[in-house]
């Protein structure tokens, strides 16, 4: 049969829901539904080793650049960009299974669907995975799609160091995942990314489906401080130069700071390390870590200087001396309107309910959004709870969102035919 219907084609939810399962089993934390594989190690090649073989059962081509980000392609009538979905399946350490997996695996499904509808495309269909998207080993966040589109060269993220003193270069090729396909590459035809949404709006309004209209600014700091280690008992507390103390400033200033600028402003310490770190030692030293968020990019700028400020007082005031590194700062994001909008009237063909919203997470579509034109489609997460092995997402909220995404890819890839 000719001709560009596409009703009457959706996803195997319950394959999805499977594929979920078997990839969570890799890099699996205790008997709870999550997993850790953190970018560049042996659980990041072992989830990726069953990604790829995926791929290749559904005989997508499958390349891999240079800083390992996985493309599968699967032709369609005529050569040309293709129409790409895809996220990450790195994880936070203490990650669920729908984080970034959801956006790679419904992508599979997208083809599967497609093979068993016997859908010819226009355009090629490409599924992607993006190399350390997270930024918990190894930062900025977005690592690999960031090198995809051109925001940073190649050379300079090969050289990056990780929390734990492993390098980017050397970990990709003791992985064997350092490919030879070019980055930055040619930017896709489109980009779609399915993600669920991390944080509570959809669940607490029952809303099946997220519109995404774009990622707020991230502004991620690691600040080091350095003080005098000295005996707990002895130290008079004027004669103390304490970095525990510097830290615990920090931490209750960014806190302070956000309720005073009120939401969208969010501020968090998420990694606090103190040397020596004993009971009975004033602390010589901490590194801890700021990420500080807001969709108004003048009150982002605005939130950096008040902490630039506070940090000088606080070292004067401390007798520390305090240092900041910059580990990853991307301004906010707006995905193409005409993208929203088609992702928008999909959901309501398919009689989902839905709401437009910003995302408070960072997503590899960021970086495709100044390239091509870029949307994602959000699902519930149960509770808002994410980053954390008990992120459920409901499996019939999958299944939606994964058919959103099939009938978007399907309009932008244009049906050709539909051999019976
Ligand atoms: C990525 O998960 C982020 O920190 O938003
Ligand atoms: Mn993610
Ligand atoms: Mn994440």
């Amino acid at each position: 049969m000719r001709g560009s219907t596409i009703t009457g084609i959706s996803i195997d939810g319950e394959a999805l829901v499977e594929r979920l399962a078997a990839l969570a089993s890799v890099g699996a934390i205790g008997d709870t539904d999550g997993a850790c594989r953190l970018a560049l190690t042996g659980e990041d090649r072992d989830g990726r080793n069953l990604v790829v073989a995926w791929m290749h059962d559904l005989g997508m081509d499958v390349s891999i650049d240079g800083i390992g980000n996985v493309v599968g392609t699967l032709a369609g009538a005529e050569p040309g960009p293709a129409v790409m979905c895809g996220s990450h399946i790195d994880t936070v350490r203490t990650g669920g299974r729908y984080d970034g997996n959801l956006g790679v695996l419904a992508g599979l499904e997208v083809v599967e669907a497609v093979q068993r509808s016997g859908i010819i495309t226009r355009w090629p269909l490409a599924v992607g995975f993006f190399t350390g998207e997270e930024g918990s080993r190894f930062a900025p966040d977005m690592l690999g799609s960031l090198v995809y589109t051109g925001g940073l060269a190649l050379e300079e993220a090969l050289d990056i160091v990780g929390t734990d003193g492993a390098v980017v270069g050397e970990e990709l090729e003791r992985i064997g995942y350092r490919g030879s396909a070019p980055c930055p590459s040619p930017p896709p035809r489109a980009f779609v990314e399915l993600h669920i949404e991390q944080g509570p709006i959809l669940f607490a309004e029952s809303i099946q489906i997220g519109v995404v209209t774009g990622v707020q600014g991230i502004s991620w700091s690691e600040i080091t401080v350095a003080g005098q280690s000295n005996h707990a008992g002895t130290t008079p507390m004027a004669m103390r130069r304490d970095a525990g103390l510097a830290a615990a400033r920090v931490a209750a200033f960014v806190h302070d700071l956000a309720g005073e600028f009120g939401p969208p402003q969010v501020a968090t310490v998420g990694r606090l390390e103190l040397h020596p770190n004993l009971v009975n030692v004033v602390a010589s030293d901490a590194v801890l870590t700021v990420d500080l968020r807001n969709t108004d990019e003048a009150l982002l700028l605005e939130a950096e200087a008040r902490l630039a400020a506070f940090l000088e007082d606080l070292a004067a005031g401390t007798g520390t001396g305090i240092t900041t590194r910059r580990l990853a700062r991307f301004a906010p994001v707006e995905f193409d309107p005409e993208m929203v909008a088609r992702v928008e009237r999909v959901a309501g063909e398919l009689g989902l309910s839905h709401r437009r919203l910003c995302s408070g997470a960072g997503h590899d579509a960021q970086m495709f959004a100044p390239v091509c034109p870029t949307a994602m489609v959000f699902v519930p997460s149960w509770e808002g709870i994410s980053h954390n092995p008990a992120e459920h997402t409901e499996p019939e909220h999958l299944e939606a969102g994964a058919n959103v995404l099939l009938r978007v890819m399907l309009e932008l890839a244009e049906v050709v035919e539909v051999r019976s």
